[in-house]
Formats: C-alpha cells, sequence, structure tokens
C-alpha cells in the first residue's frame, strides 16, 4: 500500500515535470499517464491486490494525481497558446517609423500630353472634338472625299481592307464627311484619332498613328482664315518666332490643296540638321473643301466654303520633343517615358 502511495506520488512528479518541459506536447503526456496503457492506468489496474479497506484511499488518491495531471496539462496548454500569442503579436508588429514603401506617381504618356496640348490649342479658339469610327467605310474614308475607286491618290495610302467596302481608315479626313451630314454650318470641329496603313515599321513608320483633322466650313471662308489658324497652332505648339509658308500640292479633297511648313524651331530657319539644311519642316497638309465633298454633304457650295487641314500627332512629337525613333512612342520603355 505505502508502495502503491509513494509509486503514485512519483507519477505525479514525473508527469509535471515532462509537461512543461519545452518541445514536449501536453496531450502526448496525457496519453503516456493517463492514458489506457498509461503509468497511472496501471497503478489502478493493480488495486486487485490491496484489502477493501485500503482500496478506496489508493483509488481517492489516485483520482486526486489525475486530476492534478490534467490540471497541470490544462495549464501548460493555456501557457503555450498565450505564448504563441505573444510571439505572434512581436513578430507581426508594425514600427509606424519606417519609412512608407513609395509608388510611382505615373503620369501621361507623351503622346497624349501632346494631344492634349493641341486639342487645347484649337478649343480655345472656338473648335469642338468631333469622333469617327476607325473601322470604316470605303465610302467615307476615299469615295466621299472625291477618291472613287481606281483613283490613283488610293495609292499613297496603302489600305488594310476588311471587306471590299469597309476598312481601317487611313486618315481622318473621313470624320468631315461624317460631321458634315449630320450637322451644318457653322462648322468647327478638329478630330483627332488612330489612323491605319498598311506600312512596315521604322524610324519613321508605323502601321498605326495619329493623326489631328481640322475642319471649318461656314459662309465667307478663305484661305486667309485657314493660314491665320495654322499660324497661331504653329506658334502655339513649335514657339513664339515661328512662320509657317504654303506650297502647292493636291489633294483630292481640297481645291486649293496646299502642304504646310513652319519654320525650323531648331535653328530659326538657317538650315540645320533637324531641317536638313532647308530651314523648313514640312508639317501638315491642308486646303479649301473641295465644292464636290461640300454637295456631297448636303452643302451648298454656292453658299458656304470651308477649310480642312490634317497632320500627324507624331510627326509634332517627334519634332518637338526631338526623338528621332517613332518606335520609341509605341514600346512603353520607362526609361524613355520618364522623361516627359
Ligand atoms: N488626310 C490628308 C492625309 O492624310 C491630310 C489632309 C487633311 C489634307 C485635310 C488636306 C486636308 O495626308
Amino acid at each position: 500500500m505505502n508502495e502503491l502511495k509513494k509509486k503514485l506520488a512519483e507519477i505525479q512528479a514525473q508527469a509535471e515535470k515532462k509537461i512543461n518541459e519545452d518541445g514536449i506536447d501536453p496531450e502526448k503526456v496525457r496519453i503516456e499517464y493517463l492514458g489506457k496503457k498509461g503509468d497511472l492506468t496501471a497503478v489502478l489496474r493493480s488495486m486487485g491486490s490491496l484489502s477493501p479497506e485500503e482500496r478506496p484511499q489508493i483509488g481517492q488518491l489516485a483520482n486526486k494525481v489525475r486530476a492534478a495531471i490534467e490540471a497541470a496539462i490544462e495549464a501548460r496548454k493555456q501557457h503555450l497558446k498565450a505564448s504563441q500569442l505573444e510571439h505572434r503579436l512581436m513578430s507581426e508588429k508594425l514600427d509606424v517609423t519606417m519609412p512608407g514603401e513609395r509608388f510611382e506617381i505615373g503620369h501621361r504618356h507623351p503622346l497624349t500630353k501632346i494631344r492634349r496640348e493641341l486639342e487645347d490649342i484649337f478649343l480655345g479658339l472656338g473648335f469642338s472634338i468631333a469622333e469617327g469610327p476607325e473601322v470604316e467605310y470605303d465610302y467615307y474614308n476615299f469615295q466621299a472625299l472625291n477618291i472613287p475607286p481606281n483613283h490613283p491618290a488610293r495609292d499613297t495610302q496603302d489600305t488594310f481592307y476588311i471587306t471590299d467596302s469597309v476598312l481601317l481608315r487611313s486618315q481622318t479626313s473621313p470624320v468631315q464627311v461624317r460631321v458634315m451630314e449630320k450637322q451644318k454650318p457653322p462648322i468647327r470641329i478638329i478630330s483627332p484619332g488612330r489612323v491605319y496603313r498598311a506600312d512596315d515599321v521604322d524610324a519613321t513608320h508605323s502601321p498605326l498613328f495619329h493623326q489631328l483633322e481640322g475642319l471649318v466650313v461656314d459662309r465667307g471662308i478663305t484661305m486667309g482664315d485657314l493660314k491665320g489658324v495654322l499660324e497661331l497652332f504653329a506658334k502655339n505648339t513649335f514657339g513664339e518666332g515661328t512662320r509657317i509658308r504654303f506650297r502647292p500640292h493636291h489633294f483630292p479633297f481640297t481645291e486649293p490643296s496646299a502642304e504646310v511648313d513652319v519654320s525650323c524651331f531648331a535653328c530659326g530657319g538657317k538650315g540645320c540638321r533637324l531641317c536638313k539644311g532647308e530651314g523648313w519642316i514640312e508639317i501638315l497638309g491642308a486646303g479649301m473643301v473641295h465644292p464636290k465633298v461640300l454637295s456631297g454633304c448636303g452643302i451648298d457650295p454656292n453658299e458656304y466654303s470651308g477649310f480642312a487641314f490634317g497632320f500627324g500627332i507624331e510627326r509634332v512629337a517627334m519634332l518637338k520633343y526631338h526623338i528621332d525613333d517613332m518606335r520609341l512612342l509605341y514600346e512603353n520603355d520607362m526609361r524613355f517615358l520618364s522623361q516627359f
């Protein structure tokens, strides 16, 4: 009997020691001591050899030891849980005095920037912005602009055809027609947008580029008005000292037509690398809206006249920012873009 009491005291002491050892799972200790094959259970089994008076004493004692071990296991579990939480809180703690993560603030793409600047110039002159579809009918892109089928002018714009009568617009001029069909004079619009030509990519060509079209139709509009508007555009875009000059040209949808140059803003007209020694840089096409185009849109050419112009936005951006390769505008290399 004393033997068993001693044994129980030992079991309790051992179990309590083990429970609080580092790296020991308290549940394992429970199985080891209190489980079916555990040490305490073995003691209870051996009680058969005791006298009827001794049995309840040992039984009570064994229950106390069991309760003590259970309590120690619970206490240890609570302790482990608390220290785990503490550990987590420590490792997750936030040092609010650390410098924050910096986010790069983006900015507009140079083409968008230029386009908006150009739009602002014309909006300031009372123009409004009109848009047309990029997938366009041959009718609007060519026929209504006085370019019938088989007209040689079609060869100068290598066009992506979708069907015989549907194409990717090769210029923004079809928007002129769409506007004039819907709206009667006075008309004062610009139309910036994407255009497509089946050109191979190189430093000055891309199958997708951008143009900005201008159209003014009213009573008594003359080439003098065209000149005034373009001069203002040139000075605003390339600098106050910029002059413009008209050279005779041919477009089927304008008569007379002109190509317009700006004086070289790099050398002031003396001749340099940028203007290839010319002193002038070709910048756009323009002219007085052809009477056939006006009447085709239901506008009487005897009552109204108008001018139109169109230029490449990439070309303006490249000249203005001294970009010598158009591909830079499309490749989205941050080293290039971040300079704007
Ligand atoms: N659409 C012509 C082109 O792409 C430019 C132009 C527009 C010429 C308006 C005259 C009038 O070459």
